[in-house]
């Protein structure tokens, strides 16, 4: 029998193709074609090896077309073709790297995240250099139904090896209850948030926690985010958005929302204007973030900023990135405007010093301020200061720059 894996061609960088065979015998053989060769192949070599060894596996044959695979890719793609010639449990993990070890606050923002397709090395290795505050590691819809399982085992192997800089290590399971069986190549390996797609009710919610209380032994161990997408979803919005204390965001899929009502999905939007106000103000209600579907047209940068601009006022806090080129444009759009952040202070600083006189209503530009304007001001300037774009103790300085 003959086994493969991974990805192969002109435009495959990164990746390699493995196939492996029965050859008889005891000895195992590694045949590697790779233009690093007389760099890197003694040490392809010994961890394909290394591996067949790991796996008990006897007199087998391994053929490696390589396009610049790193050791972690490598051993991903030779697993996955072990595990479909063999049935077995092990699983060959690297360490994890210490860079990646910083925490991520339930409320942390969450304006841009990249989606990642979970079987591509390449786009992987670089995802955490652009600056989007999320990336998406996808098991789901970028992934082909054949090459599943061994999108699974990189994106463990990934979670474990490539550095994401700071942004939020996030990976899209696939539905449930399928997608259970994704939880344990990435729960236990540094993933900080579980995206749950087309999620309809709240035992989908409950399911996952389960597996992952199993796999850990403990409640809480990640963050929760289910994407809704269906007309069964958005019915069900509360409920899913209340159903545990895990879940830090809610966000919208409007292909598949659009699709499932008998809609074409337009640039205004009118189609989903219900089922993105439900989500927001479901999520707004728990107390959790609500975060937008992806933008997919990712040349057209004037439609992405229109766009991310009706979404922030309608009252998301971020947007889905397919492409690298999206970020800039999110993040800025998400964050608080220069226009927005003067107004607030002048908000913030009027009603101080209205407090100070006893007074709960005070009149800024001649329009009222009670305390629900006051609350959002005060979001801005919190905002603000967490983008680096205000100080700590600007209203020190305010104040005496108005004397
Ligand atoms: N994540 C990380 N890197 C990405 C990326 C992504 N989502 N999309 C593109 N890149 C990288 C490319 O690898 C390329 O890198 P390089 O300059 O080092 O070679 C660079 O950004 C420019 O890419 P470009 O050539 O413009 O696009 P492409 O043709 O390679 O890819 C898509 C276009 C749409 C196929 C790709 O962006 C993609 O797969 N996006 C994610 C899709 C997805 O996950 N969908 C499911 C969720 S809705
Ligand atoms: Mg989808």
């Amino acid at each position: 029998m003959k086994v493969s894996s991974g990805n192969r061609g002109d435009a495959v960088r990164s990746d390699c193709y493995i196939e492996l065979w029965d050859e008889g015998g005891v000895t195992n053989q590694v045949f590697l074609k790779s233009k690093v060769k007389a760099l890197y192949g003694k040490s392809i070599e010994t961890l394909c090896l290394e591996m067949l060894e790991f796996f008990e596996l006897q007199g087998v044959s391994v053929n490696i077309e390589d396009s610049g695979a790193l050791p972690f890719v490598i051993a991903a793609r030779l697993e996955a073709a072990i595990k479909q010639f063999n049935s077995i449990e092990k699983s060959f993990l690297f360490e994890k790297l210490p860079e990646n070890d910083y925490p991520i606050a339930p409320n942390r923002l969450r304006r841009s995240r990249l989606y990642v397709p979970g079987n591509n090395p390449k786009m992987m290795i670089n995802a955490g250099i652009y600056g989007s505050d999320a990336v998406i590691l996808d098991l789901e819809d970028a992934v082909h139904p054949a090459k599943k399982a061994e999108a699974a085992i990189l994106v463990r192997n990934a979670l474990c090896q490539v550095n994401f800089y700071s942004a939020e290590r996030m990976v899209r399971i696939n539905q449930v209850p399928e997608g259970l069986n994704d939880l344990e190549y990435i729960v236990p390996f540094g993933v900080h948030t579980i995206v749950i797609p087309k999620c309809e009710s709240p035992d989908d919610i409950l399911f996952v926690e389960q597996r992952i209380r199993k796999i850990t032994g403990k409640a809480g161990a990640v963050h929760l985010i289910p994407i809704i997408e269906s007309a069964l979803g958005v019915e069900n919005a509360f409920e899913i958005a209340v159903s545990s204390e895990n879940i830090v965001a809610m966000a919208i899929g409007l292909e598949d929302y659009t699709a499932d009502i008998g809609a074409q999905r337009t640039e205004a939007g009118n189609e989903s204007f219900f089922a993105r106000s439900r989500v927001i103000n479901a999520a707004r209600a728990v107390g959790i973030q609500p975060l937008d579907s992806v933008f997919s047209g990712f040349e057209d940068v004037e439609a992405l900023s229109k766009t991310a601009q009706n979404a922030k006022a309608l009252g998301f806090e971020g947007l889905g990135c397919i492409h690298p080129g999206q970020i800039k444009i999110v993040n800025e759009s998400f964050s608080p405007s220069e226009k927005e952040i003067e107004k607030a202070k002048k908000i913030v600083f009027a009603f101080f010093q209205a407090e100070k006189e006893g007074k709960g209503v005070v009149a800024v530009d001649s329009k009222m301020v009670d305390a629900p304007v006051v609350k959002r001001a005060q979001k801005t300037i919190e905002n603000a200061i967490v983008f680096g774009l205000l100080n700590q103790n600007w209203m020190e300085s305010y104040g005496n720059e108005l004397g």
